[in-house]
Parts: C-alpha cells; sequence; structure tokens
C-alpha cells in the first residue's frame, strides 16, 4: 500500500467515485486543527488564512486558472451550480443543453428553471455515438449554456472538453463544467476546455472532506452574476467591521457569504497538496492503468463492460454487468464482503485511485465472480 494510506486490511476500497478516504496527512491535518482548537481556540487565526490561500492557490493550479482570486470556496457542487443557474439573467425562450442522464445536481438545478420560462435541453447519451456532436446538435441561437460533467457519474463517459469549449467561445454560449468526476484524476487546463465555471467538491478524487467545493467563474462572467447570499465575507474591504458602505468584492470572494468551512479547508489543502506533489500526469497514467487492468479482469471473466472501452473516453470509473446477476443483490453482496463499491448506471460501479493496489483489483473482481454465481 502507498505509504499515505492507511486503510483497513478488512476493505478493499473501489469508490473514489462516491466519497474518497484521506490520505495519512489529511488525517493528521484535521488531527492538529482539532488539538489547536481545543488547546488555543482560534488565538493562530492569522495561520489559517495562510492554509485558505494555499487552499486557493493549489485549487488554480489544479485547474490552470490565471489567478487564486478567480477561485470561490463553496459547500458543495450543489450549490455551486446554483450560484451560477440563479446567478445568470434569463429570459424567457432561452434554453440550456445538457445531458439527460446526469448527476441529479446537475439536471436538477437546470430544471428548475422553467418556472422562468427556460427549457433545458437533454441528450440521451444512450441514444448518442458522439455525444458531443450530439450536444452541439441540440444548440440553437436560444442556447445560452451547455451544462455538462467533465466525467458522467454513472458509467464514466468521459466528454472531449475542448471541442465543447471552443464550440461555446464561437457561438458566444456560456460553458458550465462539473468537474468533480475528474478532478483529481484528469489534469485539466481551463485554457484548453474554455469552461466558463468549473464546480467540484473535494470528497471524490481531489481525496478530500465533504463539504469544500470549487467554483470558478470565468472572471470576464464574474460581475454580470447576480449575487443573492449577502455577509461580511464577500464584500470588498471583508474585516473593516466598522466600514458602513460596502460593495462586493471584485474577486471570487464574492460568492462566500459568511464563516468558512475551516475544517474542510485544513483537509482539502492537505489532499491537493499530495495530488499535486505526486503530479496531475503521474496520477492520470496511474489511474488509466488500474481502469484498464480492471477492464482486462472483467473482460476475462466475461463481464459486461457498460464503461466505454476507449482510454481517452474514461477517466477512473469502471462499470460493469454481471450476465444473469441482479446489480443490486450483487452490489449488496459485494459490500457484505468487505469491497467497497456503487451501484449505479444498471451495473456495478468500480473506482480506484493512483495508490489502490493491483491485488485490490484481482480480489474485488475474484470476489464479484464468485459472488455472483451464489446468488
Ligand atoms: C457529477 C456529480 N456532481 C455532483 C456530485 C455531488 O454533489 P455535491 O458536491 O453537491 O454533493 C456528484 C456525487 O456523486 C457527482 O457525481
Amino acid at each position: 500500500m502507498h505509504p499515505e494510506f492507511a486503510l483497513s486490511s478488512e476493505i478493499l476500497y473501489l469508490n473514489h467515485a462516491a466519497v474518497a478516504p484521506w490520505p495519512r496527512r489529511t488525517v493528521d491535518a484535521v488531527s492538529r486543527f482539532a488539538q489547536e482548537n481545543g488547546t488555543r481556540g482560534a488565538a493562530g487565526y492569522p495561520d489559517w488564512m495562510k492554509t485558505e490561500t494555499r487552499l486557493r492557490d493549489r485549487l488554480a493550479e489544479l485547474i490552470n486558472a490565471k489567478s487564486p482570486a478567480d477561485i470561490a470556496l463553496a459547500k458543495n457542487t450543489s450549490e455551486a451550480l446554483s450560484i451560477i443557474a440563479y446567478g445568470l439573467d434569463w429570459e424567457p425562450g432561452d434554453n440550456i443543453v445538457g445531458i439527460a442522464q446526469e448527476f441529479p445536481s446537475n439536471r436538477i438545478v437546470w430544471e428548475s428553471l422553467s418556472a422562468q420560462g427556460v427549457e433545458y435541453r437533454q441528450l440521451d447519451l444512450y441514444q448518442s455515438a458522439v455525444p458531443e456532436d450530439d450536444l452541439i446538435g441540440l444548440c440553437d441561437e436560444r442556447t445560452r449554456l451547455i451544462a455538462v460533467s467533465s466525467v458522467q457519474y454513472a458509467r464514466g463517459l468521459r466528454l472531449d472538453l475542448e471541442r465543447l469549449g471552443s464550440f461555446c467561445r464561437e457561438r458566444g454560449i456560456l460553458f458550465c463544467v462539473d468537474a468533480i468526476q475528474s478532478l483529481g484524476v484528469v489534469p485539466f487546463d481551463l485554457t484548453r476546455s474554455q469552461a466558463d465555471f468549473v464546480v467540484a467538491d473535494g470528497h471524490k478524487w481531489m481525496l478530500g472532506p465533504e463539504g469544500v467545493a470549487l467554483l470558478y467563474v470565468n472572471p470576464l462572467v464574474r460581475p454580470s452574476l447576480r449575487l443573492y447570499q449577502y455577509g461580511w465575507r464577500m464584500v470588498e474591504h471583508c474585516g473593516d467591521y466598522d466600514r458602513t458602505d460596502w460593495e462586493p468584492a471584485a474577486a471570487a470572494t464574492r460568492f462566500e457569504c459568511g464563516s468558512p468551512n475551516m475544517l474542510g479547508i485544513h483537509a482539502l489543502e492537505a489532499s491537493l497538496s499530495l495530488l499535486l506533489e505526486t503530479g496531475m500526469d503521474t496520477v492520470h497514467a496511474a489511474v488509466a492503468e488500474r481502469a484498464d487492468r480492471l477492464i482486462a479482469l472483467i473482460d476475462q471473466r466475461d463481464f459486461e463492460l457498460l464503461s466505454p472501452r476507449e482510454p481517452e473516453r474514461r477517466a477512473g470509473i469502471v462499470t460493469f454487468r454481471v450476465p444473469g446477476a441482479d446489480p443490486q443483490a450483487l452490489y449488496r453482496a459485494l459490500m457484505g464482503l468487505g469491497v467497497i463499491c456503487a451501484q449505479r448506471g444498471g451495473g456495478v460501479r468500480f473506482s480506484p485511485h493512483f495508490y489502490t493496489p493491483e491485488s485490490v483489483l484481482e480480489s474485488a473482481v475474484d470476489i464479484a465472480a464468485s459472488a455472483a454465481r451464489r446468488l
């Protein structure tokens, strides 16, 4: 096992696409933070703010944003998407293009805009050979936004963000990417994807806790996004409490109304330090190798692969079905046997990270085969 991970030998952890285990350094950062809170309260707050600054720096590096001032910290992906959806100025008849099989948070928020006369057009991914072509085909002169996940949560399809991003740029359409299933696995480059919005909570591939999310907003779009949460922290002169006049901060902190999740910030900062020290190219290559290996094992057993086969079409998610076995029953059996996974997209979803030993992949597939036989 990688020295940074201390997972119990009683489980095989293949669930990074749901909630990841923490690296040791994150466990230590949280323990230190708890200890400090218990013994010194917030006496060290200036140092906590330095950790927050480092987190913004690391998130900017992770997506290749020009400045950490472009990074806001939200509560979670859903809140970040809501800040975008309810910040944009819609007109009746506008439309949004997305995917029918998206994770609920990246569907519901767009559907909710029907109350403002906004149409949400959804591509059925399972009927589409080249989803980028078909998403583009759904757009017309009233399309204001394309909203997709970089990697689909259920079966792990990875989209060509560059293609969608350059189409959006040419046509003056805004581009919103829920990157929670790719940040921390696949290198992300804003200059290539040309996304106007990037959102992702830290608890999956970024190896952090739940409850601290990245919200990137293109600085050219930022001033036009209507604000609907207000408080001491989102103002330009944050900390000058005696001041009675105020204006929203020019930086992305304008989307952060009140006290930050300092505990989560300490944890995520530590987790990202591991990924960035390792290097995202190295992490990606290691995850891709593990996904390839899983697919080879699945093929050997004659299971049915539901994830894409082409390496450029996937990230860390491998979803499969065992012919004749009910996926829900198989999932329950696997969990009962210590294989931590998920039931998604009509099959069982395995999601290893860069540190997952090959033996874990082999054992998990062996256990799936014998569990399926007993069902
Ligand atoms: C694509 C996608 N978006 C968002 C989320 C989670 O949203 P939140 O951070 O609001 O809990 C998930 C979790 O499974 C997801 O797969």
